[in-house]
């Protein structure tokens, strides 16, 4: 057998921390709110701007671009044996309203300057290397999360719920994404599932949303799982009426159901005996929303997760439930619960995490093995491919807020780590 030759870090394994800082406040400007906030919605004008300018930056790394249907960016450096398959990594730019600018940017810029790291060091992809950026990992535009990647993942039913999917404007999901530029000759997105196996590796890189790395001076968190997120639609309906005439025990208000399930969640939540489980209620919506109008609808977005996919299921049997009770005793209909997602956790592949640990260590940079608590497309690549994740430090933990910070040197600590890593896996 043909020995191949090893590749190690060497001391000129250089990140262009300016550069990339640059970029960074670029893609930021993007945004459909003032900074320092970010705001950038799946098909939007900001977000197809943003897409342009990412796939600028992958031709300018000498990376071959390429387009899915759906908007998922591929820029590949092929490899010197074409039959072995490509090594990837990602991330996603979409950010919900009102966030910061480092939530998946720092696994797309950094990424494409993962890439650059290697060339500059001589190095020669074996597999191909493959920088994806995916669509609409924030569910804020059509109410579901890490759309690119579930698509790759092969989704028909996800794929035919889309031709009835419409935004808060009923814009259909087809027409927004023919305003982008996508789908624009058919319905069928099948094209954009991913053959299993169409990738040895997919590693991403992405900043904690938590404190732990800060708080302990660890600058490398190496992801062995992630946890198990589910989310869900809640609407009631009741009649409605003035706020001055109808009086209390003639009423059926949709808004205090809504109020009581919200309070119901956090209770389920909180008894279900273990930390790791959460549950946020982030929209509540009142019909008709007017001070002197009884509430006659109202319509709830519940999101909950927990490592422990049983446990998490449990709380959502308990909520829908609750939902059942409140309705009745308030004497309104419960005209929706619909469980969007109920997604599985996913683990990291052992061998992944061997090499993003050996790079760590190759690199002198501490590392400590974690969890994600947040999702990304990583849980849905872990279905077609051995998957991994390397985590940096960010500010206090702050993450979806405009808050949200990671220095230069953490950055470039995450992109070397994940140049190294990349290097391995296409050796290997
Ligand atoms: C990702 O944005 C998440 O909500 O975990
Ligand atoms: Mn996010
Ligand atoms: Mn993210
Ligand atoms: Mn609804």
């Amino acid at each position: 057998p043909i020995h191949e030759p090893q590749f190690s870090a060497s001391t000129s394994f250089s990140v262009d921390t300016e550069n990339l800082q640059l970029q960074i406040d670029e893609l930021s400007r993007y945004s459909d709110t003032p900074a320092p906030s970010v705001t950038r919605i799946l098909y939007s004008e900001k977000d197809v701007l943003a897409r342009r300018f990412i796939k600028n930056i992958m031709a300018s790394s000498g990376l071959s671009v390429r387009e899915d249907a759906v908007g998922n960016i591929f820029g590949r450096w092929d490899g010197r044996e074409p039959e072995l398959t490509a090594v990837a990594t990602g991330s996603h730019i979409d950010a919900i309203p009102y966030s910061g600018k480092y939530d998946g940017v720092v696994g797309v810029l950094g990424a494409i300057e993962a890439i650059n790291v290697l060339r500059r060091s001589d190095f020669k992809p074996k597999r191909a290397l493959e920088v994806i950026m995916f669509t609409s990992e924030e569910p804020t535009r059509f109410g579901i999360s890490c759309l690119g990647s579930r698509l790759l993942a092969g989704n028909d039913a996800l794929a035919n719920a889309l031709k009835g999917t419409v935004d808060g404007q009923s814009i259909s999901f087809f027409d927004a994404a023919r305003s982008a530029g996508y789908a624009t000759d058919q319905d069928d997105l099948s094209s954009v599932f991913l053959k299993k196996g169409s990738y040895s590796a997919f590693i991403e890189l992405h900043i904690e949303q938590g404190p732990l790395l800060e708080d302990e001076g660890i600058p490398i968190g190496v992801i062995t799982a992630i946890a198990a997120p589910a989310s869900i639609k809640v609407d009631f309906e009741g009649n409605g009426g003035h706020a001055g005439a109808v009086l209390m025990p003639y009423r059926n208000d949709a808004g205090l159901a809504a109020a009581e399930l919200a309070l119901a969640v956090e209770k389920h939540v909180l008894e279900s005996g273990s930390i790791d489980t959460v549950g946020t209620i982030g929209i509540l919506e009142l019909h008709p929303g007017a001070i002197n109008s009884i509430p006659s609808k109202s319509h709830l977005e519940i999101d909950t997760r927990d490592i422990d996919e049983k446990r998490r299921n449990s709380v959502i049997e308990k909520i829908h439930q609750s939902a059942i009770t409140i309705a009745k005793n308030r004497n309104v209909t419960l005209s929706e619960f619909k469980i969007v997602n109920q997604d599985p956790p996913a683990l990291s592949d052992a061998s992944i995490v061997k090499a993003m640990e050996a790079a760590s260590k190759e690199l002198n940079l501490n590392h400590k093995l974690m969890i994600s608590r947040a999702y990304h497309d990583s849980l849905f690549m872990a279905r077609v491919s051995p998957m991994g994740m390397i985590f940096i430090p960010c500010y206090k933990g702050y993450s979806h807020k405009p808050e949200e910070f990671s220095t230069t040197g953490d950055i470039a600590n995450g992109v070397k780590v994940l140049a190294l890593t990349l290097a391995k896996l296409s050796l290997a």
